[in-house]
């Protein structure tokens, strides 16, 4: 992660920050069960019934010799060779994919781990619907989701788990099938999607190609430095918490999750020559926009994933139910910056000098 030297003197917490955010990036890692291997009748043939709707095109042409020693369906015998390999034999490309760097526990052990070479209820031969069959190992993520009060849609949805994962190996950490910013951006790519508080959500594909300063997480291409994949207990998926709404008392805690990278006195102390530059001499604009029982939120001024002015400062914001966007007209001046007839009249600051340029509201 790069700084600008410009602003390392405004952050006595440096350190703190690049710390902060090192920790959280680091990979997660929740509870795996490690199960016995499931073989031999753990995965003989299902009776035929009406929930047994797949079938195994070589099992369904019925010679058992396939891969058994024998062709007699009452003893078929052992098969007649390891049974990955076995699996191989007719599905080369899985040699090629099992080849790959990151390589799934379970699948290098044994493929009858999750399918049934035989028959199944569920599609892919899967021995389980998917879902359940991955928790049942991952506890830690079932858990994640059945306590997450931010559910996300991604991992029940289409190809569910399998959106993200490829269950056999990956050549990105994590068996994920693209890059994780990728996944993201590539899902998160249409018009008019809407989350589940029933808002419309950004078209993140064309936002960051259309706004050039991308935070720098979002430059690092780390979404995972902010959104909890698999479900959380924060607005948004958010991995600390976040104000949801566009005024809101002030606490620290609210405010976890910039927080954790940024140092709260930027916001918290009343006077400053050096926390931000959001101040007019020594009097913190930050303290006096946000430090309040109906403070304004970050978003009221910040885009927090990219924009197109300098400090991320946006150039509208939704206001109110409607979603009525209110031009925030802010000029960057070279000893400091301006708001233009929004939220008040125009006003300017001065961060260049300890007097105050602008008349005290
Ligand atoms: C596509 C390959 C394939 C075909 C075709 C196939 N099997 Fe299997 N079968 C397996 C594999 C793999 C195992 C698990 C072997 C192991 O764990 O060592 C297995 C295991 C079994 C078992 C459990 C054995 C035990 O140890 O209890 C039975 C029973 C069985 N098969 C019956 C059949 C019958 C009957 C047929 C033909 C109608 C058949 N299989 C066709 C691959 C196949
Ligand atoms: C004798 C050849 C043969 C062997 C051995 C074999 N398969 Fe298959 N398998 C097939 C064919 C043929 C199909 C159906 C055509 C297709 O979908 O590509 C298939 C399809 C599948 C499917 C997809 C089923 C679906 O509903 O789409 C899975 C999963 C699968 N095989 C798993 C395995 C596993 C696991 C093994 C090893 C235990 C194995 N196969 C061994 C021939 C084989
Ligand atoms: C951890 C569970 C797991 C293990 C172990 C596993 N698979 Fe799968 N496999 C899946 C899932 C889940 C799917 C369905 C993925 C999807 O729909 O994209 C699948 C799909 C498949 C398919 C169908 C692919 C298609 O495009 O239709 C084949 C063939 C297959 N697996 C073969 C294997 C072989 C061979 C092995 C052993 C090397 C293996 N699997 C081990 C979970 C597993
Ligand atoms: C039979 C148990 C079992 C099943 C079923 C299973 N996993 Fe795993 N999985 C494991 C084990 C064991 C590991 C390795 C954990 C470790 O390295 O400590 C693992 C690792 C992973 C990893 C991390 C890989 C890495 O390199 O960091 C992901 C992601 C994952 N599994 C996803 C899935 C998904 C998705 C499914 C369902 C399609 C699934 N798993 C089903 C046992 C299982
Ligand atoms: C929207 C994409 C997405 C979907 C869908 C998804 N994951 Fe993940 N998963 C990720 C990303 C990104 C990571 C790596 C970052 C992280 O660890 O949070 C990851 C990491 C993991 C890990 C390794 C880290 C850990 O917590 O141990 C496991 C295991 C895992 N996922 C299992 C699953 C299972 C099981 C499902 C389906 C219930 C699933 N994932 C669905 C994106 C996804
Ligand atoms: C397969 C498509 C898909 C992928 C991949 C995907 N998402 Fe989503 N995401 C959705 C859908 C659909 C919704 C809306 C429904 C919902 O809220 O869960 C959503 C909702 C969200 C929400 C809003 C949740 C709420 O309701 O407040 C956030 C935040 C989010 N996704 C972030 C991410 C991040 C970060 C990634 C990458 C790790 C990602 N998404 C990958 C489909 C996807
Ligand atoms: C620095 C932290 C941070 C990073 C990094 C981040 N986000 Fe967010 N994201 C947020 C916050 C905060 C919100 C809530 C914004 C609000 O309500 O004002 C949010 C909201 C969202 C939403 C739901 C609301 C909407 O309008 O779309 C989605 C989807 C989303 N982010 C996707 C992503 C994707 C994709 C990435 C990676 C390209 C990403 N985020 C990176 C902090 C972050
Ligand atoms: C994962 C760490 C991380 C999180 C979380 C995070 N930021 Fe940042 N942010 C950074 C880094 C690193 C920079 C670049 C350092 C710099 O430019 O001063 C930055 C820069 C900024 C800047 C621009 C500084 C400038 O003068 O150009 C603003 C504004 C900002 N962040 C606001 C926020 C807000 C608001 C939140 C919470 C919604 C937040 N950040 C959450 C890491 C983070
Ligand atoms: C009323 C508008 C407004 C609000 C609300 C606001 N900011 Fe700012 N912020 C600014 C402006 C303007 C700047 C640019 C100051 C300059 O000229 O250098 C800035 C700069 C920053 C910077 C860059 C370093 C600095 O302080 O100069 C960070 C980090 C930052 N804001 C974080 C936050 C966080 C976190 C929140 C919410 C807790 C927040 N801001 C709320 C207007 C706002």
């Amino acid at each position: 992660m790069t700084m600008r030297l410009s602003s390392l003197g405004r952050f006595l917490a440096v350190p703190l920050l690049l710390a902060a955010a090192t920790a959280r990036s680091a990979p997660m890692k929740t509870e795996v069960q490690q199960a016995p291997t499931r073989r031999g009748a753990a995965v003989a043939p299902f009776p035929p019934g009406p929930n047994i709707k797949w079938s195994h095109a070589p099992y369904e042409a019925g010679d058992c010799s396939l891969c058994h020693v024998r062709n007699d369906a009452k003893n078929p015998g052992p098969i007649t060779m390891g049974i990955n390999e076995l699996c191989y034999s007719c599905h080369e490309e899985f040699q090629g994919i099992m080849a790959r760097k990151v390589k799934h526990r379970p699948a290098v052990e044994a493929c009858t781990n999750c399918h049934n070479p035989h028959n199944a209820t569920e599609k892919k031969l899967l021995v389980a619907d998917m879902v359940v069959l991955c928790t049942n190992c991952h506890k830690g993520i079932k858990e994640q989701m059945a306590t997450a009060k931010v559910k996300h849609d991604a991992l029940t949805t289409g190809e569910r788990c399998a959106n993200c994962h490829n269950p056999h190996a990956a050549n990105v950490d994590r068996l994920l099938i693209q890059l994780p910013f990728d996944l993201c951006v590539n899902c998160h790519s249409k018009d008019g999607m809407v989350a589940a508080d029933g808002r419309v959500m950004t078209n993140y594909k064309k936002w960051l190609a259309e706004h050039k300063v991308w935070h720098e997480p979002v430059r690092a291409k780390d979404c995972s430095a902010c959104h909890r994949p698999h479900g959380s207990q924060n607005f948004r998926l958010l991995v600390a918490p976040y104000p949801a709404t566009f005024y809101s008392p002030y606490d620290p805690k609210n405010y976890a999750l910039c927080f954790g990278c940024h140092n709260d006195k930027v916001v918290s102390v009343p006077e400053t020559t050096t926390l931000t530059g959001f101040r007019d001499g020594s009097r913190n604009l930050h303290y006096v926009h946000v430090h309040q029982e109906r403070g304004r939120t970050c978003r009221a001024c910040h885009e927090v994933h990219a924009s197109n002015q300098d400090h991320h400062i946006r150039e509208g914001v939704p206001y109110g139910p409607k979603g009525w966007v209110l031009k925030l007209n802010y000029t960057k001046l070279p000893t400091g910056g301006q708001c233009a007839r929004t939220c008040h009249d125009t006003k300017s600051y001065n961060n260049r000098t300890l007097t105050s340029s602008s008349p005290q509201p």
